[in-house]
């Protein structure tokens, strides 16, 4: 259950979109937490005029959510309201929206995978069966007034092979759905174990074996670019002659046009079809519909009342979590933590924050970064045993990796922060050892920059959520991460901490603490310390004047 808005966010409320019909529930519980505005008849050009202003776009998959589209809600309407931040879609598919341009604007994609399994995996045995039974052309004609008995001879599916493409939760769904009509089945799907096939009391076998044993084939995987055109002519082929094949996944999985040939050659004995390249079905697609060996349904999968109400309900909540900030299981584009988990990872958050700003503020301004380390030690590195994060320490990394890009680049945030890493060709690394000394966990992170040597920083936590910072480069300080930090390296040799704290205090800068690292007597060393307030440029240019000083910076954490 969300919890409602209190009074005081009840002044902002969160404006929501939706553009698909989706069932009443859904929109009822979105109502409950935002302004809800229902569009269902926008075109593309109007969509992209109306999205600024709105935090979130709730659609099925009728909304094209283009490049352009998110673009627009990434804008500012100049009115101060929201800007875009999550996408839902209510049902399993999102190659209707462009995730990649979503996860660079740090905009989340959520989805409500599991509610419409059922759905689809029945629509697929009907089609199956409407098609080997030759249902919907007998019922036609019969109710145009032909009694036609002959014409509409069927075969039987008892006994023959369904080869199953993509094995997730609608391909399992029709396996056991097509055990209980008598089939045999074959599957293919290169990201499911043999051992899931086991449990499912099939086997798994490559593409084209598959494809050459059944006598049936139904298609299961998602639309990508690797997807895309998966059966073609050159596929068809490889079939049994008079195969009969069924999509009720996704348009474009298929070459239609090498599907008609097939049809018209004989290749193919008949075809199940509830998915479509363009949808509505372009004027060029109807040739194919009109062959009276394809069996036709506008995209129906999901359309049960069931399916509908779990869709609509299932995404109304994703969306309200996201808007909350609150843990999204379903995000395409982000890291999901258990709400349970979260409690424990959180200080390591603040501590990961930390850490990023301070290793953004250590690097030179105009140096580009190349790499960034880090290192896990100690119990967190040992997957977290004592830690009760269980190894989680993924979105800890993540969280490093906004603050220090957030540093130089507006925009930043959990969604986008490893792609624009990417992009600014930063090559992010996470390294785990369970060796650690003097620290029950120690997180660090290593940023090397084209024209500086490497710098590391590390920290802590020290009981429920003392964040100290234990190590600057190669030396052991305990400094606490807040406020403004004076940063100091220097030889260590006498008249240098004096000397800058007496400036300090001449500039009217109250030192709160202090701590010193060095190599050895006389070495190098640096200086830490928290000041209770800013310090100007000429404090900082006098600091940097002390004899024996290499280097100052001011941190704020
Ligand atoms: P899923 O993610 O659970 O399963 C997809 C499976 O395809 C995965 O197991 C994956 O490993 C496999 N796969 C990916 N690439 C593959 C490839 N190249 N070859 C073989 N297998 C591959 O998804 P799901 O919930 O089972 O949905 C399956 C499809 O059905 C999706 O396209 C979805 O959009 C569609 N769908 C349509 C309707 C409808 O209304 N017609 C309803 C629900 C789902
Ligand atoms: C889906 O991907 O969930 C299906 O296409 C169902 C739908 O949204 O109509």
């Amino acid at each position: 259950m969300n919890p409602k808005p209190n009074e005081s966010e009840k002044g902002k409320m969160k404006k929501v979109l939706v553009t698909d019909h989706i069932s009443e529930e859904g929109i009822k519980k979105l109502r409950e937490f935002a302004e809800v505005d229902v569009e269902l008849e926008l075109s593309n050009e109007e969509l992209k005029e109306r999205i600024a202003g709105y935090d979130a776009l709730v659609i099925r998959s009728g909304t094209k959510v283009t490049k352009e589209i998110i673009e627009a809600g990434s804008k500012d309407n100049g009115k101060g309201e929201g800007k875009l931040k999550v996408i839902g879609r209510a049902g399993v598919g999102v190659d209707n929206i462009d995730v990649e341009t979503a996860t660079e604007k740090g905009i989340m994609v959520v989805n409500a995978p599991a509610a419409n399994t059922i759905s689809a995996a029945e629509h697929t045995i009907a089609m199956l069966l409407g098609l080997s039974r030759k249902i919907p052309a007998a019922n036609v004609s019969l109710k145009s007034g032909v009694w036609e008995r002959k014409k509409h001879m069927g075969v039987e599916v008892n006994g023959k092979v369904l080869g199953i493409i993509g094995l997730g939760r609608v391909g399992s769904e029709v396996v056991k759905k097509a055990k209980g009509l008598g089939m045999r089945v074959v599957a293919y799907d290169p990201f499911i174990s043999q051992d899931r096939a086991g449990e499912l009391g099939i086997t798994l076998s490559n593409f084209k074996e598959v494809l050459s044993l059944a006598d049936f084939v139904s298609l299961h995987t998602p639309l990508t670019k690797e997807t895309h055109h998966m059966v073609g002519a050159k596929e068809f082929e490889l079939m049994k002659n008079g195969v009969r094949v069924i999509n009720c996944a996704r348009g474009g999985l298929i070459d239609e046009r090498a599907l008609k040939d097939a049809i018209k050659s004989g290749k193919v004995a008949g075809a199940a079809l509830d998915v479509f390249e363009e949808e509505p079905p372009s004027s060029g697609e109807r040739e194919l519909l009109e062959l009276e060996e394809v069996v036709v349904t506008p995209h129906l999968g999901a359309s049960t009342e069931e399916a509908q109400k779990a869709a609509a309900i299932n995404i109304a909540e994703e969306v309200i979590n996201a808007l909350m900030n609150k843990p999204v299981r379903n995000a395409i584009n982000m890291i999901y933590v258990e709400e349970e988990l979260m409690g424990a990872i959180k200080p390591y958050l603040v501590l990961a924050d930390k850490l990023g700003r301070l290793s953004a503020q250590l690097i030179p301004k105009s140096s580009r970064t190349e790499q960034f380390e880090v290192s896990y030690e100690g119990e967190i590195g040992a997957g977290g045993a004592g830690t009760g994060i269980a190894g989680n320490t993924r979105l800890i990394t993540v969280a490093m990796l906004k603050s220090f890009l957030s540093w130089f680049i507006d925009g930043v945030n959990y969604v986008n922060a490893e792609t624009i890493a990417k992009k600014t060709g930063i090559k992010v690394t996470e390294s785990k050892t369970e060796s650690i000394e003097n620290f029950s966990s120690l997180i660090s992170i290593t940023t090397t920059t084209q024209s500086e040597k490497k710098r590391t920083v590390a920290g802590t936590l020290f009981g429920k959520g003392d964040l100290r910072i234990v190590r600057l480069d190669g030396f052991r300080v305990d400094a606490s991460p807040s406020g403004y930090m004076l940063i100091c390296s220097f030889s260590d040799k006498p008249r240098v901490i004096g000397p800058v704290c007496t400036i300090l205090g001449d500039g009217g800068i109250n030192i709160a603490g202090m701590q010193v690292g060095r190599e050895k007597a006389g070495g190098e060393a640096v200086m830490v310390l928290n000041v209770d307030g800013s310090v100007s440029g000429d404090i900082m240019e006098e600091i940097k004047g002390v004899e024996n000083i290499f280097d100052v910076k001011l941190v704020r954490l």
